[in-house]
């Protein structure tokens, strides 16, 4: 969904952060001052927060770069754009992910179509979780990509795309990060952004992959009230350092996904191991590992060439997990 007109240039106007007086912004908008007030009124439903000041106006609490598709191609070579086919930006939308595997659901031919979204109102975390987005500060987008072997052949793929994330971040400056098993970045041990691969398919293939990530570069605490794990964001570990540009980063991002999906086949994963190991922040970690209702602790001795986690118990056996959460010990 794409906000009203008046809405949208509204919430432009705002974005610098800086006080806008009602007057100001009825003139610019040619629209009376009670009309800003049910905008703005609108506007924090959507989870913008906004304060308002008599005798100053109205200003936003951080300031935003909204996404805007000249500079994010801007950012993208023409290799990049060679392999998309289509990139929409929503304002609002449930879900990136669900939007583009109903796409895919409806025509299992397409390929290379991002869906992005300043806002998602049903954002999806794994198992189950809620994925906390509100507007306009943070990454939310998916990727929808056809591959032509079946979803056997995809596994280690959003390992691999764990290691596409830390390079682009590490592209643009940030280098405190890394990967917690299966998929998630993290910083400093708190979670600063995860990854969700949807697969739909025969089994012996084609299939069609939605590969999302949700990457925090500012979440306020209040918006961040439902998160039950720790949890970080890119305004936090990058302190004085000059603030990454929204769309550059997720130009970026795009990039770098693009290069891990337009040929993974079932040998790629072995080409990232080496990369992933590194970027391993749980190696040698003593961790609890949740697999339905068992729960099984061990010390961390990284991934085997699948990208399964390697497990050492306390009586030195070392075992392979595909799936599971983990967590780090709190003792
Ligand atoms: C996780 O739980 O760590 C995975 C989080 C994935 C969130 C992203 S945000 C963009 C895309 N759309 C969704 O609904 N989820 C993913």
């Amino acid at each position: 969904m794409q906000f009203p007109e008046n809405k949208k240039k509204l919430i432009q106007l705002l974005a610098d952060g800086k006080f806008h007086s009602g007057t100001e912004l009825a003139e610019t908008l040619n629209i009376s001052r009670s009309a800003i007030w049910k905008i703005i009124n609108s506007l924090e439903e959507s989870g913008v927060e906004i304060m308002a000041v008599t005798g100053k106006g109205y200003c936003l609490k951080q300031s935003l770069e909204l996404f805007d598709i000249e500079i994010i191609e801007s950012y993208l070579s023409d290799e990049s754009k060679a392999l998309i086919s289509t990139i929409e930006i929503y304002d609002q939308i449930d879900s990136t992910n669900k939007h583009l595997n109903d796409l895919a659901h409806s025509n299992s031919d397409l390929t290379g179509i991002f869906c992005v979204a300043e806002q998602q109102t049903a954002g999806k975390g794994r198992r189950g979780r809620e994925w906390v987005s509100p507007f306009g500060s943070n990454l939310y987008f998916s990727l929808l990509w056809r591959f032509d072997e079946g979803p056997a052949s995809l596994s280690g793929l959003s390992l691999a795309i764990g290691v596409a994330v830390i390079n682009a971040l590490n592209e643009l400056g940030v280098d405190d990060v890394g990967l917690k098993w299966p998929n998630d970045i993290y910083s400093q041990q708190k979670k600063l952004g995860g990854i969700l691969l949807e697969v739909s398919g025969e089994s012996n293939g084609p299939c069609s992959a939605v590969i999302g990530l949700g990457l925090n570069m500012f979440l306020s605490d209040e918006s961040a009230e439902p998160i039950e794990q720790d949890w970080t964001d890119l305004k936090r570990i990058q302190v004085d350092k000059p603030q990454i540009s929204r769309n550059q980063l997720l130009a970026c991002l795009m990039t770098e996904m693009l290069q891990v999906s337009k040929d993974f086949t079932t040998q790629t994963f072995s080409a990232y191991s080496k990369q992933w190991r590194a970027y391993d922040c749980m190696q040698g970690k003593q961790v609890d590992v949740f697999i339905g209702r068992q729960t099984i602790s061990g010390v961390v001795k990284g991934i085997d060439d699948e990208g399964l986690l390697l497990l050492q118990d306390s009586s030195g056996k070392v075992s392979h997990y595909a799936s599971g959460e983990v967590s780090f010990s709190k003792s």
